[in-house]
């Protein structure tokens, strides 16, 4: 059973333009995915820790969406910069980055 020491969702979904309950895609959380999987690489984590893309996590107007286990935290994470900040300090060093929780 395999078993990850922080697993991240990363909302990917996309809706047709003008849907007015928008969506994560729209707003670049491609690019974060891709960030996610990218640094975890990098840091050698691959094995340790996991990004997935996820479907609609039904917190559209707050993404892009994502959420970290296994302490359930929710974060909104607007720039790939703030993906790297949130395995710096979450993922690596234990800290939940305050002020990217989703209020
Ligand atoms: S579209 Fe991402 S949370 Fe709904």
């Amino acid at each position: 059973m395999p078993h990850y020491e922080r697993h991240v969702f990363i909302c990917t979904n996309r809706r047709d333009p003008g849907n007015p309950k928008g969506c994560c895609a729209e707003k670049g959380a491609e690019a974060i995915r891709e960030t996610f999987k990218k640094e975890l690489a990098a840091r050698g984590l691959k094995g340790k820790m996991r990004a997935n893309a996820a479907g609609c996590l039904d917190q559209c107007a707050l993404g892009p969406t994502v959420v970290v286990y296994p302490e359930q935290i929710w974060y909104t994470v607007p720039t790939p910069e703030d993906a790297v900040e949130i395995i710096e300090s979450h993922l690596v060093g234990g800290v939940p980055v305050e002020r990217l929780r989703m209020k």
